[in-house]
């Protein structure tokens, strides 16, 4: 059966019309409705009450968008049921162009822990339909949480036939941990092409960004399921620190780049306009309750980062590089640290999963005597890095779990009070996702990684993917997702290997 449509005044449906006429007149040559919502529907941050509902109207995406330079009314519409019979929730939200007609619709008053569905209409022309989820009340019992995590989609690199495997998981949530775009070209072997150069204007950013949605897989994990994300440092430059990028001296200059790409990382997400930046800055870390199951925890290690020391050089062994442990170091900056450590204080979730950019456990990249550490992580930062275990150790949150992405490679370990101390006790547990696409490290990396680090317990860097957790009362576990053949725009996914963390023993267990 058809769903019903839209109700919608005489007033809006002429003002639409108006809008629309010049633009198909001039594209096509006669009045035809061009579809607005090239870059599908999106919905996330999920409340007890509220989530947010995203849609962009783009008819021509990967030319600016193609819209008049005025404001236009959207329609949206959340529904009990998939066919819009019981529709609980209806309002307008005017898309201005000033971003980039992006909806951040928010609809509040929902029942919380159950799914809805959503749609929108505008410009005479009806979405794809959307399902979503609110978030359990804090404390309700819940049997068992889903949810999927996922980082860096190099679109040159490969398909994302990953979302589609997860769109059809019925997830009750997706967490992405950044690298969403990327800025640059890089990389062994180009499966398709990004339409532009380094983008460091606004619209460049807002082509970029429809380029990647382009994909009808990331639609559709979009669509299925309410997400919730950060970022990491490709959605603006590679490896940028705070207000510096190694590509760009003059740090205003490259304030001005990071504004155009945290504006486009706003428009593009389901965020709520609460969220929306001002200027250079915006605030993503957050925290998230679901029932008496989960408390989640994102964070962002690039806004408020010190820069590199030592001269900034890429990898840094123990010996020449004193600096690296200093105690000023920080990933978080001093008011998210506080911040961090009062969410472990008070978290009462059955599981603590703290999202961020990076792997956290200690990686000596050296084979044999000495150490050698990546510098754009948390080995650049050793002191921040125990700051935040000490937190963890100090709140004593139930079951913490670190999740990580940044590395295009899955790693499980176990995060020790010191690295160099196997017998130390184990603070928490790491899962780093693989990538969604972007190309790996090589296999002597991951053999070195293995051999000199303990507390590695596994690590593959040759496959793409995914990683979905499940949490349950008595343990969580994470199944790792491997993409068959990245190269393959309908390639098949299978299960790699699955790890078992079990209820108040911190520590990876492979099942
Ligand atoms: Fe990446």
């Amino acid at each position: 059966m058809r769903p019903t449509s839209f109700r919608i005044s005489r007033r809006r449906l002429l003002a639409g019309a108006a809008l629309l006429a010049p633009l198909a007149v001039l594209r096509h040559g006669r009045a035809q409705s061009a579809d607005p919502f090239t870059l599908g529907v999106a919905s996330g941050c999920p409340r007890p009450d509220r989530v947010v509902l995203w849609t962009r109207l783009a008819p021509q995406p990967l030319e600016g968008g193609g819209m008049p330079d005025q404001s236009v009314p959207v329609e949206w519409e959340v529904a009990a049921d998939e066919r819009f019979e019981r529709i609980v929730r209806r309002g307008t939200f005017d898309a201005v162009p000033a971003h980039g007609h992006t909806v951040h619709a928010e609809p509040a008053g929902l029942e919380p822990g159950r799914p809805y569905w959503y749609r929108f209409r505008a410009m005479g022309t009806e979405s794809p339909v959307g399902r979503t989820r609110t978030a359990a009340a804090a404390g309700a019992p819940l049997e068992r949480f889903r949810f999927a995590f996922a980082s860096c989609q190099m679109y040159e690199h490969g398909y994302f036939s990953a979302y589609r495997h997860m769109a059809a998981d019925e997830l009750d949530l997706v967490v992405h941990l950044g690298d969403y775009i990327y800025e640059m070209s890089w990389g062994r072997r180009h499966v398709r092409r990004h339409n532009a150069a380094i983008p460091t204007e606004l619209w460049e950013f807002r082509d970029r960004w429809a380029l990647y949605k382009s994909d009808p897989d990331l639609r559709a994990a979009h669509a299925a399921a309410p997400w919730v994300a950060i970022w990491d440092d490709h959605e603006v430059a590679n490896d940028y620190t705070g207000d510096r990028s190694p590509r760009m001296a003059d740090p205003e200059q490259f304030l001005r780049v990071r504004a155009a790409a945290y504006q486009c990382y706003w428009e593009h997400m389901p965020l709520p306009m609460a969220a929306a930046p001002s200027g250079s800055a915006m605030r993503i870390y957050d925290r998230y309750r679901f029932g008496d199951m989960l408390d989640l925890t994102l964070l962002d290690d690039r806004q408020y980062r010190s820069h590199p020391p030592c001269g900034g050089g890429r990898t840094s062994t123990t010996a020449d590089c004193s600096e690296r442990g200093d105690a000023a170091r920080t990933m978080l900056g001093a008011e998210q640290e506080r911040w961090f450590a009062e969410r472990m204080a008070d978290a009462q979730g059955r599981w603590t999963i703290v999202a961020q950019q990076t792997l956290m456990a200690e990686l000596d990249r050296k084979a044999g005597e000495g150490k050698s550490f990546w510098m754009d992580g948390w080995d650049g930062h050793p002191a921040a890095r125990e700051r935040l275990l000490g937190a963890i150790a100090a709140g004593r949150p139930a079951n913490p779990v670190v999740i990580s992405g940044d590395v295009h490679a899955f790693w499980a370990a176990d995060l020790k009070q010191d690295f160099d101390d196997p017998a130390s006790p184990t603070l928490a547990s790491e899962i780093v996702g693989t990538s969604i696409s972007s190309q790996g490290p090589s296999e002597s990396t991951i053999r070195t990684g293995l051999a000199e680090n303990p507390h590695i317990r596994y690590a593959r860097g040759d496959k793409r993917g995914y990683v979905r957790m499940t949490l349950e009362k008595g343990s969580a576990r994470a199944d790792l997702f491997a993409v068959d053949d990245p190269f393959e725009a309908d390639s098949a996914v299978s299960p790699l290997a699955a790890f078992a963390i079990e209820d108040g023993r911190p520590g990876v267990v492979p099942i």
